[in-house]
């Protein structure tokens, strides 16, 4: 059904691998189109209780496509970098978690992406970076913004400033990645961290994730009164009762998602 996209659902875990590996799964017009449209199927599918996005070959995404932006007059530029963004934001507002499985090289927009996920798992082999400015451009699909909310100004500066790559253990010293698995565990990992989350109230997990990825955009007072609400939310859901009713029961909850 898509040309550059692998997406497959199993036992819960939704999998959405990058399809492209001649051109080490490089974000072109036509891929950000296929992932708009999937992104969108995925929202809705409540069979799907996490998302694991990975690469096919060895890379997990070696950028957006500079074969294809090479020619880009400005306006075209822009209108490339507003698709990645609106790509970007559908990935990060997905209800379900998402985990990045960095299986190579994350560079540029392929960072971008892996920063749109909730968690980056990476294999040892993996090599991350922006190296746009060596391409006398700057990251256009979110990388001046979200590298410095998630890693701090200072380490941000660097990758952006130097276009440097950095290998999986720099990058988990840096905060960029969550846990560092030698290549032929990463599956196994990523699945094992996705269980642990689907072994959790479904919606409180989705409810949870609201509160991070909405409230990180507020300021503390307006992200604290949005907490207070959907804390309060999750007392009207069937899994609170349960969750609860167990605890003092001794007892492991049987959540329903509902
Ligand atoms: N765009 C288009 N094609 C790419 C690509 C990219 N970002 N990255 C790799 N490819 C292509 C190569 O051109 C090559 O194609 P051919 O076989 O037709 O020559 C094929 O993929 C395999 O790549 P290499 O032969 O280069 O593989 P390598 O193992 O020698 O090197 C690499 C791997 C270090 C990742 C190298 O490919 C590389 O530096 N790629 C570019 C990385 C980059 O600069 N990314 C940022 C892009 S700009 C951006 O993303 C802007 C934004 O924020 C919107």
């Amino acid at each position: 059904m898509y040309e550059n996209l692998l997406w497959e659902i199993k036992e819960g875990i939704g999998y959405l691998t990058l399809n492209r590996p001649q051109s080490l799964n490089a974000l072109n017009n036509a891929v950000l189109q296929e992932l708009s449209g999937l992104l969108d199927e995925i929202a809705e599918n409540n069979e799907v209780e996490v998302v694991v996005v990975t690469g096919a070959g060895k890379a997990f995404i070696a950028g957006a496509d500079i074969k294809e932006m090479a020619e880009k007059t400005a306006l075209e530029a822009r209108e490339f970098s507003a698709l990645g963004h609106e790509v970007m934001l559908k990935l990060e507002n997905l209800p379900q978690p998402t985990i990045a499985a960095v299986n190579g090289y994350a560079l540029g927009g392929g960072l971008e992406l892996a920063m749109a996920c909730d968690m980056r798992v990476a294999s040892k082999k993996a090599k991350f970076g922006q190296p746009e400015v060596g391409l006398g451009v700057i990251p256009g699909f979110g990388g001046t913004q979200r590298l410095p909310r998630l890693i701090g100004k200072a380490f941000a500066s660097e990758m952006l400033y130097t276009g440097g790559m950095y290998d999986a253990e720099q990058a988990y010293q840096m905060g960029l990645v969550n846990r560092v698995v030698e290549p032929e565990e990463l599956m196994d990992s990523v699945e094992e961290l996705a269980r642990q989350i689907m072994s959790k109230g479904k919606i409180a997990v989705q409810l949870a994730k609201s509160a991070v990825v909405n409230g990180l955009d507020m300021d503390l007072d307006s992200a604290l009164a949005y907490e207070k609400e959907i804390f309060a939310l999750c007392f009207a859901t069937e899994d609170q009762k349960e969750g609860m009713r167990a605890f003092i029961n001794k007892e492991k909850p049987q959540f329903k998602g509902k």
